[in-house]
C-alpha cells in the first residue's frame, strides 16, 4: 500500500516537509501503547537467527535506523515498533543550528537516492539532554555527535566541540559514533584528516568513556585514505570500538548518477545517500574488516532496500546495518521486509545465526 498509494501522493510534495510531518506523525504513534501496538501488529517480525549480540550489546535483529532520520531524538518509542533492532540519533552538535539557508532536500528517484544539505540542522545538546531525563529506551539507541556547523569554531574549538557533546551525552545511549565525515558543515572541512583526527581522538580518549564509541566515514574516500585513518585509530588504543559506513558521498563524479542535470543543480553541493553508494560502502566495509580481521565492529549502511542489500553488507563484515533512504523510499514496512528476507537467506546459506555470515565473503574471498 505504501509503494502503490502512499508514496506517490507523498513524493508530491516537498520532502523535507513530509519528512517533518512523518517524525511527527511517528512522535504521536509512540506517545501511546496503543497506537504502538497497533504498528507493531502492522509492522513487527521477530526470528531468532536475527538475534545478536555486538559491542557488548543485545540486539533483537541487526537492522537499525540511520542517523539523520531522527535528528532530535522524537522517534526512540516508535521504532521498536516499527521493526527496528536499533536506532542512531542525531546527529547533535553542542550547539542548536537550524540548518542550511534554502533547499536542503531533493529526491532523485531515476537514482533511488537523495541529495541533502541540511549541515547539521538539531536543536543541540544541552535542550536533547533535557529530552533525556524524561525518557527511556526499551531497544539500543546510539547517539551521533557532530561539531557545531557554524565557521567561527575551528580547531582546537572544534575538538573542544566535539568533546562536550561527548560529555554531555554518551553516556545515555548504548552507543556513540562520531561524526567525522558530515559534508554539509560551513567551513567545508571533515575530521577524516589524518592530522585533525589525531588530535580529535586524542581528546576523546582523554575523557572518560561511557560507551562503545564508533567512527563515521565517508562513503567516498579511497582506500589509501581508509588506511591512513586505521592507523590513527589504532594509535589511539582501546578508544575506538567499530566504524560506521558511511555517510553521504560529496564527490559526485564517481558516483554514475543517472537523474537529469536540473535535478542534480538544484543543491550542488549536497551529499547523495541511496543506490549511488551501495557498492562503495561495501567496497569499503569489506577492506577494513578484511584489513583488520574483524576486530572493529562494523555497522554498514548506504542504499540498502532489500534484504540482499543488507546480506551483502553482512557478508562484507557488517555486523549490523542502518537503513535511511531505504525506509523513505520504502516505507515502514521495508523494515520487516528487510529482517524476513535476511532470516530467509541465513537460512539458504545453512548459518543459525546471523553473526556467522559476518565477513563471510572476506573469509571465503569471493569476488567483489
Ligand atoms: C535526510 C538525511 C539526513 C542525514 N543526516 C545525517 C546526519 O545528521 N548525520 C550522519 O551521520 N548522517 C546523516 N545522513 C547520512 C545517513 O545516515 C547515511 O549515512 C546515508 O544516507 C547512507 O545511507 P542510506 O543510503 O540508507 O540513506 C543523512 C541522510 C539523509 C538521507
Amino acid at each position: 500500500m505504501y509503494e502503490s498509494i502512499i508514496k506517490p501522493v507523498l513524493f508530491r510534495f516537498d520532502p523535507e516537509r513530509v519528512h517533518d510531518f512523518f517524525v511527527g506523525f511517528g512522535e504521536f504513534l509512540g506517545s501511546n501503547a496503543m497506537t504502538r501496538g497497533m504498528v507493531h501488529a502492522a509492522c513487527g517480525y521477530e526470528h531468532p537467527l536475527l538475534r545478536t549480540h555486538v559491542l557488548g550489546i543485545d540486539f533483537a535483529n541487526p537492522v537499525g535506523l540511520g542517523a539523520g532520520f531522527d535528528k532530535d531524538v522524537r522517534l526512540t518509542k516508535i521504532m521498536p515498533a516499527v521493526g527496528f533492532g536499533f536506532m542512531e540519533v542525531g546527529a547533535v552538535t553542542q550547539f542548536p543550528y537550524a540548518g542550511n539557508p534554502g533547499r536542503r532536500l531533493v529526491r532523485l528517484p531515476d537514482d533511488r537516492s537523495l541529495i541533502v544539505y541540511y549541515g547539521l540542522k538539531n536543536i543541540g545538546a544541552a535542550a536533547i539532554g533535557r529530552k533525556l531525563s524524561r525518557l527511556r529506551f526499551s531497544f539500543p539507541v546510539g547517539i551521533n555527535i557532530a561539531k557545531t556547523n557554524r565557521a567561527d569554531i575551528k580547531g582546537d574549538a572544534s575538538v573542544a566541540d566535539y568533546a562536550a557533546t561527548y560529555r554531555q551525552l554518551a553516556h545515555r545511549f548504548s552507543y556513540a559514533t562520531i561524526n567525522i565525515s558530515c559534508p554539509n558543515a560551513q567551513d567545508g572541512c571533515t575530521f577524516q584528516d589524518p592530522a585533525m583526527l589525531d588530535t580529535l581522538l586524542g581528546a576523546l580518549a582523554a575523557e572518560e568513556k561511557p560507551c562503545p564509541v564508533l567512527l563515521k566515514l565517508s562513503a567516498h574516500l579511497s582506500m589509501g585514505e581508509v588506511d591512513e585513518i586505521l592507523a590513527i585509530v589504532q594509535k589511539h588504543g582501546r578508544l575506538v570500538d567499530g566504524f560506521v559506513i558511511g555517510n553521504l558521498a560529496k564527490d559526485r563524479s564517481i558516483l554514475q548518477l543517472r537523474s537529469p542535470r536540473e535535478r542534480l543543480d538544484l543543491i550542488p553541493a549536497g551529499g547523495i545517500s541511496g543506490a549511488p553508494v551501495r557498492a562503495l560502502t561495501t567496497a569499503m566495509i569489506r577492506h577494513i574488516y578484511g584489513k583488520t580481521g574483524g576486530r572493529y565492529a562494523i555497522i554498514g549502511l548506504g542504499g540498502v532496500f532489500t534484504a540482499e542489500d543488507a546480506y551483502e553488507k553482512i557478508r562484507a563484515g557488517a555486523s549490523l546495518v542502518q537503513i535511511v533512504t531505504g525506509l523513505i523510499y520504502g516505507g515502514p514496512r521495508a523494515v520487516a521486509r528487510i529482517n524476513r528476507g535476511l532470516a530467509r537467506l541465513l537460512a539458504r546459506d545453512g548459518y543459525t545465526h546471523v553473526a556467522d555470515a559476518v565477513g563471510a565473503d572476506v573469509r571465503t574471498g569471493a569476488p567483489a
